[in-house]
């Protein structure tokens, strides 16, 4: 089985430097030799928000394979030689980016795209292979007109939150034939919503992951399977 995470962030909307609490921000959250690499290529203004969605998308996957997994954004490690030896002299939207990311032994391969006014980012696990993934980001609107499942509309609190389930049911009847799928996140032992899982026929449908992010202007949708895709 493939896991997917999935982030995305508007970058137009995002925190920048020489923001207030930037630099504590950037303490926090990234290792040192990502804080060195930022310093560096400081020319490239969305870099922090792509290492910050490539610990956003793996932790994702994390908490799929172990629910009771805590949030460290500097223990998710981006291979910042890697990713030095691949940056062009300049990201337009359009770019495509690979990478990694190690955490506590642990591999994700990842995949930037940097759109108009986003950065996003797709972790896959185990990495290697050809696996079938596939990821779209879509501009909101507002929610209106969407219509939801009772079990897909129990987990949703925002517009975003809808639309994303939305398109989240676009993308796997277009790739998969699954025309009737849901998108729901059934809670836990602990009460909470646990990560979201394409429904189909009364099940959880095997060997499809999916991953889902909203922030800002932008929703984006990942997933990954062994099913054959259409
Ligand atoms: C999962 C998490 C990283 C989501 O990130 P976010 O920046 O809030 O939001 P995004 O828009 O990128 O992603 C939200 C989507 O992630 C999905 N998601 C939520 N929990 C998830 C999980 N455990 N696994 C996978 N996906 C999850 C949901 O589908 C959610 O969309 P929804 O709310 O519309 O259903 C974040 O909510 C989280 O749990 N943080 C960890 C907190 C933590 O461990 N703190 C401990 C340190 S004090």
């Amino acid at each position: 089985m493939i896991y997917v995470g999935n982030d995305v962030v508007d970058t137009d909307q995002a925190a920048q430097p020489g923001d207030r609490g930037w630099d504590r921000f950037i303490g926090r959250v990234l290792a040192a030799d990502e804080r060195r690499l930022v310093r560096e290529r400081s020319d490239i203004t969305v870099l922090p928000w792509m290492l910050w969605a490539a610990k956003e998308s793996a932790f994702k996957i994390m908490r799929k394979r172990d629910p009771s997994a805590i949030f460290a954004h500097p223990g998710f490690h981006v291979d910042c030689d890697d990713l030095t030896s691949r940056l062009p002299d300049r990201l337009f939207p359009g770019g495509t980016l690979p990478g990694a990311i190690r955490h506590a032994g642990q591999r994700f391969s990842l995949r930037w795209d940097i759109g108009m006014g986003y950065v996003h980012c797709l972790a896959w696990h185990p990495g290697g292979g050809h696996p079938d993934l596939a990821s779209v980001v879509e501009e909101t609107d507002d929610a209106v007109g969407i219509v939801l499942d009772p079990r897909e509309a129990a987990s949703v609190h925002s517009p975003a939150s809808a639309r994303v389930r939305h398109l989240a049911r676009r993308l796997v009847h277009q790739r998969y034939g699954l025309e009737d799928a849901c998108i729901v996140r059934e809670r836990g032992n602990d009460g909470r919503f646990g990560p979201p899982r394409v429904m189909a026929q009364g099940g959880a449908v095997p060997d499809l992951d999916l991953s889902l992010s909203h922030d800002g202007r932008f929703v984006a949708v990942a997933c990954a399977s062994s099913l054959e895709s259409h």
